[in-house]
């Protein structure tokens, strides 16, 4: 697996503030879109591309399109929707797909409770959202599924790691022989005992949304 932690001030900054207790739940869900946005466009450094055509007001000049088919973005429900704005402002065109996971609080292993994806995902770009690589459990999950799916280049975008987590998602990647990106604002201490990340920023999927 390729770890890319993205090292830039705004990055920084935005993450500083979304750590801190007292910024609230609007404030949180926007940093976030905009950290995303900003991961994304590290994450999508090997977007494919077709080299296309236009006409300027001045004359003919050649560019790029996405390729089709085109990416999809996969955000983990729930707390990877609060990331889905940043990364479709990045690439519109691209298709979205869902998988729901939820982490059992007592052995941390994580189970799908809904998914919706094509059938087919080889030759696909997928970029997977999730914002708090903590076990790895709910990633390690969520790629094995798409894997099955027949995915074959995958990207994984969170906002922060614990060293466990990139551990455990290394071991599946390692196995499962799928190349791999995970690209991420940082990477923090290690996990608490109740699998939190620690400094980490809390409850990610609560902070954006409320205790439901
Ligand atoms: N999920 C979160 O939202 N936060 C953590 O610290 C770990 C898992």
């Amino acid at each position: 697996m390729d770890l890319r932690v993205v090292d830039h001030p705004l990055v920084a900054h935005k993450l500083t503030v979304l750590r801190d207790e007292h910024t609230d739940s609007p404030t949180f869900r926007r940093l976030t879109e905009e950290l995303v946005t900003l991961l994304a466009y590290e994450a999508t450094r090997e977007v494919r591309v077709t080299e296309h055509s236009v006409r300027t007001p001045v004359g003919p000049a050649t560019g790029v399109a996405l390729t089709r088919p085109r990416p999809l973005v996969v955000p983990i429900l729930r707390a990877g929707l609060g990331m889905l704005e940043g990364m479709t402002r990045l690439m519109p065109t691209a298709e979205v797909g869902f998988v729901g996971l939820v982490r059992d609080e007592q052995t941390l292993q994580a189970s799908t409770y809904a998914e919706r994806l094509p059938d087919d995902l080889s030759g696909r770009q997928c970029y997977v959202l999730d914002p708090m690589l903590a076990t790895g459990g709910t990633l390690a999950a969520a790629v094995q599924f798409l894997v099955k799916r027949g995915a074959n280049h995958i990207t994984c975008i969170c906002l922060l790691a614990a060293p466990e987590g990139l551990e455990a998602i290394t071991a599946l990647l390692d196995d499962l022989h799928v190349p791999c990106l995970l690209v991420v604002a940082a990477v923090d201490e290690r996990l608490n005992e109740f699998g939190y990340i620690v400094p980490g920023l809390g409850d990610a999927g609560d902070r954006l949304y409320g205790v439901v």
